[in-house]
């Protein structure tokens, strides 16, 4: 089942990742609000967002089709099987993590996506110039990621500036934010 799932996602993805040879990634991306907005105003970019829910990615392939953008994608995915298929050749410049599930009861962490294991995972698409712009509104979920950043050997908390400020659908729900962005320790 989930080797099928994989095949149908590497051959749908096969001519689009052919070529490529960095991209913006949002994993995430609900109605492609925010990776829309910033594929247009970053039109040298090649910007990819991935939903687990379909018809989150309809809406915003729509968004996407009314704008006439050539430079964004949406893939209806989950972060592990897209990374199971994604090619290692291509690099990850910018990855945008924004309000993700914060999964709150303490049995429920190990469904977070903000883990070790998940930051060593993407070692494959880094470059050391490469950023993670992490936002929640669940303070818990952050400090959490904070601890995790910091403890890792090859991530470290990074004073970038915010990539591209955007009020997502969730950030417009939250009465208040917390943002990181991580970069990769120098030397890899
Ligand atoms: C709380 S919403 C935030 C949506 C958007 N980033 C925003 O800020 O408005 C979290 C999104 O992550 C998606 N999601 C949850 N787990 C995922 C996974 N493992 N891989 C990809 N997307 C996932 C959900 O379907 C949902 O659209």
């Amino acid at each position: 089942m989930a080797a099928a799932r994989l095949q149908e996602l590497e051959e749908t993805t096969r001519n689009l990742f052919l070529g490529m040879e960095t991209c913006v990634l949002e994993i995430g991306c609900g109605h492609g609000h925010l990776l829309t907005a910033y594929a247009e105003a970053h039109p040298e970019k090649t910007c990819i967002g991935i939903d687990i829910i379909a018809d989150r990615i309809t809406r915003a392939n729509r968004k996407k089709n009314r704008a006439r953008l050539a430079n964004v994608h949406f893939i209806n995915t989950s972060a592990e099987d897209f990374f199971a298929i994604f090619p290692s050749q291509i690099s990850i410049s910018d990855l945008f993590i924004f309000f993700p599930d914060p999964w709150p009861k303490r049995r429920h962490h190990k469904n977070r996506l903000m883990q070790t294991e998940f930051l060593s995972r993407l070692s494959r698409w880094i470059t050391p110039n490469s950023r993670l712009y992490f936002r929640t509104d669940d303070l818990a979920y952050f400090t959490a990621t904070e601890a995790i950043v910091r403890a890792h050997p090859a991530w470290a908390l990074h004073s970038s500036p915010w990539a591209f400020e955007f009020t997502t659908v969730f950030q417009a729900r939250a009465s208040s934010h917390y943002s990181l962005v991580a970069a990769p320790q120098k030397p890899l």
